[in-house]
């Protein structure tokens, strides 16, 4: 169990947030960064990923208190790994990570923990890339139906608003 001083979170939570690439300022204020890895990984041809979060934790499995009406976070970032396979020394497999065998129960779960620790009204920005999986077989696995995001091209973005509105029937 990882010891979280709550009264630190940020307004944004990345859940499995690599090395930061997304992000215009990788040390903003504003974002609580967590993967399950940390360390500087061999990524070929002399390059190297760095993933250092400031929380070591599994997506299935958060550490964070449930959100609810004004509380929990406000923003959640999902781009877990998408490629079946790649290079066992490769760069995309440094950089992104492959999939199990049981990705789909473990994406499935890491959805209903992104919108849990979710504020009310709060939104996750999933992303995905096509290139091994179509985004519909993913986006079933999300409790909450997407709102809006890019239909074409390899890489997708979707939007989601933790909204009763958007729940899916069990
Ligand atoms: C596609 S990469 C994220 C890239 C990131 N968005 C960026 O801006 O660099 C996926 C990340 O998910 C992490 N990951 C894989 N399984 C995870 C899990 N169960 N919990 C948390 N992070 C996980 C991997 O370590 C990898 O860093």
């Amino acid at each position: 169990m990882i010891d979280i001083d709550y009264s630190s979170l940020r307004p944004v939570l990345d859940v499995c947030c690599g090395g930061r690439l997304f992000y215009y300022e990788r040390n903003t204020p504003v974002v609580t960064f967590q993967d399950i890895r940390r360390g500087t990984f061999e990524a070929g041809e002399g390059r190297t990923i760095t993933v250092d979060p400031d929380v070591a934790g599994d997506f299935t499995n958060l550490s964070y208190e449930d959100g609810g009406e004004h509380k929990g976070f406000a923003l959640v970032v999902f781009d877990p790994p998408h490629l079946k396979r790649a290079g066992p020394h490769s760069f995309m497999r440094a950089k992104y990570g492959v999939l199990d065998k049981d990705w789909k129960k473990e994406w499935g779960q890491g959805f209903r923990e992104c919108f849990r620790v979710l504020r009310n009204d709060g939104v996750l920005v999933f992303k995905w890339s096509t290139s091994d999986i179509p985004m519909e077989e993913v986006l079933k696995l999300s409790p909450y139906r997407p709102l809006l995001g890019d239909q074409r091209g390899h890489t997708r973005w979707a939007i989601f608003i933790k909204h009763g509105g958007m729940r899916r029937k069990e």
